[in-house]
């Protein structure tokens, strides 16, 4: 399971890189202007940060396929490897997703609200599908609905890893690790929230407190 970070919060890369296994990085355009820098700067922090290894996902703008593909090209060309361009499933991004795909460059299908939509992405060659899971649990059961894409992947044989995004609290996350996500994209906020417990706090404390009431001391030896 790739448990990715979706920010463009630096710091906050960092950090969890040294706390977490991170597989990398999720940006989309909201993203990118909340990080209060430009663009160009922004990527390039990110990708010092990150290693080779692990990915990092950049959205395209624009809205024809031609120019989603010239967009992509210059996304493709700014890291050596493991740099996917993200592309909304509009009519345009689904023929935009071929075209990359016949360029050999990584794909990540966004924006997407239901498994067929997903589903269609995956066969023109998306390496990654993105479904919303929190919006999409505006129109219907969202979690289930990757759960039934999980599904149409594995019996029909198509290798496109369902790349969970959206996420809002970290039951939503969860639920879809127990069911055998292949990656999940996560806000700093869930990230924490899912490593954070009050009672690990307390349990350290008294065992520190039971051993210095016994030893004098703090430390091990
Ligand atoms: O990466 C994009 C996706 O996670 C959207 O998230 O919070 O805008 O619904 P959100």
């Amino acid at each position: 399971m790739e448990f990715i970070l979706d920010t463009a919060d630096v710091q906050e890369i960092k950090n969890l890189n040294e706390l977490l296994t991170v597989a990398g990085v999720t940006t989309n355009p909201t993203i990118i202007t909340k990080s209060g820098k430009d663009f160009q700067t922004t990527v390039k922090e990110i990708i010092e940060v990150l290693d080779e290894e692990q990915t990092f996902f950049i959205q395209a703008i624009s809205a024809t396929c031609e120019e989603i593909v010239e967009e992509a090209k210059y996304i493709d060309s700014l890291r050596e490897k493991n740099i996917y361009v993200k592309i909304p499933v509009t009519h345009e991004g689904l023929k935009a997703i071929k075209e990359c795909k016949k360029l050999g460059i990584g794909v990540l299908a966004t924006a997407i609200y239901t498994a067929d939509q997903a589903f269609m992405a995956a066969m023109n060659g998306a390496d990654y599908l993105a479904p919303y899971v929190n919006r999409m649990e505006n129109y219907g059961d969202g979690i289930k609905e990757v759960k039934d894409l999980i599904e149409m992947l594995r019996v029909n044989g198509l290798n496109s890893k369902v790349v969970a995004a959206s996420f809002k609290n970290k039951k939503q996350v969860h639920e879809l690790i127990v069911a055998g996500i292949q990656a999940v994209t996560v806000p700093v906020d869930v990230a924490y929230a899912m490593i954070n417990h009050p009672g690990t706090e307390i349990a350290v404390g008294e065992f520190t407190e039971n051993w210095n009431k016994a030893f004098g001391r703090r430390a091990l030896v």
